[in-house]
């Protein structure tokens, strides 16, 4: 009690605050998303992500060699896919030749020790811009599923070390999972995004894929049948169990800072690592604040990763990853 007690002796100067703190970011902490397209020699920047870039597979060859340098040991691979090869089934998806599978062997032959992790989900190969496939104004579920399992079995084949659905359609972790033991493709892990919340922060990733959902008649305009409603918490728990049971090795929560409740909830309920995604929209508020002069991006930007760790997150994926970890030194 005070005065016996003054917290502020711990504070005083920068020795004692490094000696107390909680919480340190280091390198490991991080996943790496990655925007991948066709082409050579390309490097564009995303509109609405200033610094943020598409690359084509030679870039994303030096990319991860200077990732790996900077102590980043691991990427989550998307991919922008022409529209000429989208359809309502992602088709294109299992192509094993398709510009995810080798983007794959690309980082693999760049760095063979960078851990890959990829994104499974229809959307960026939907002509509706759907996570699945849609019938008669519905995301079907089963159908769904079943291609996410071929889809995981085809990255696993290109040499992915975990698949990661970002879907949330029911039972896809359970599918998935057998699917890659019947291959016997047992060392393929599965982050799942598990609380994925319909949120309004997707915008500027949805541009970096051209992969926003459609104004087509009978198709829904956005993904509120399967993403979760931000209103909900128990919804979350639910989910994280039922991902652990099915098998998923890491689950994810996402947006991030809005979420941090979820995350420390989670944390506390279930026995696999929790991973956060920081998302597009979180990093263009950043952005777009710090250019107009009206917060210090470095200050933010540490700041909102720090308390993503804090609320209990074993992995953040970030596209602050390379700034930051420059950062810490
Ligand atoms: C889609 C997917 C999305 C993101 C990752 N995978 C967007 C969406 O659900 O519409 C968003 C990531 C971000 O905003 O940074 N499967």
């Amino acid at each position: 009690m005070y005065p016996l007690r003054r917290n502020r002796r711990l504070r005083n100067s920068t020795v004692i605050r490094n000696l107390v703190r909680e919480t340190i970011l280091t390198p490991s902490d991080f996943l790496v998303p990655l925007f991948v397209v066709e082409g050579n020699g390309i490097k564009e920047e995303i509109d609405s992500m200033p610094q943020y870039y598409r690359i084509s597979l030679d870039i994303l060859r030096k990319e991860v060699k200077e990732l790996w340098g900077l102590g980043l040991g691991a990427v989550l691979l998307f991919v922008k896919v022409p529209e000429n090869l989208k359809d309502n089934k992602g088709t294109e998806a299992l192509n094993e030749f398709g510009l995810m599978q080798r983007a794959i062997k690309t980082v693999k032959e760049a760095c063979p020790e960078m851990l890959v992790m990829t994104d499974v989900a229809l959307d960026p190969y939907s002509i509706y811009g759907h996570d699945g496939i849609v019938a008669n104004g519905v995301i079907l579920n089963d159908e769904t599923s079943e291609i996410l399992a071929q889809m995981s079995i085809s990255h696993a084949e290109a040499g992915a070390d975990f698949v990661a659905p970002s879907d949330m359609m029911d039972g896809r972790i359970q599918i998935i999972r057998e699917a890659l033991e019947d291959e016997e493709l047992i060392n393929t892990g599965i982050m799942s995004y598990c609380a994925k919340y319909a949120s309004g922060l997707y915008g500027p990733f949805r541009n970096a894929l051209q992969s926003a959902p459609t104004d087509i008649e009978n198709v829904p305009r956005d993904k509120q049948s399967y993403q979760m409603d931000p209103a909900n918490r128990l919804e979350a728990i639910k989910e994280a169990h039922m991902d652990v049971d099915e098998g998923a090795d890491i689950i994810m929560v996402k947006p991030g800072i809005s979420y941090l409740d979820i995350v420390r909830e989670l944390k506390d309920e279930v026995d696999v690592p929790i991973a956060v995604y920081q998302v597009s929209g979180e990093y263009a508020m950043i952005k777009a604040a710090a250019e107009k002069g009206w917060i210090d991006h470095n200050t933010i930007m540490l700041e909102q990763l720090i308390s993503i760790k804090r609320a209990g997150a074993d992995i953040i994926a970030s596209y602050f990853a390379k700034e930051a970890v420059k950062l810490l030194g």
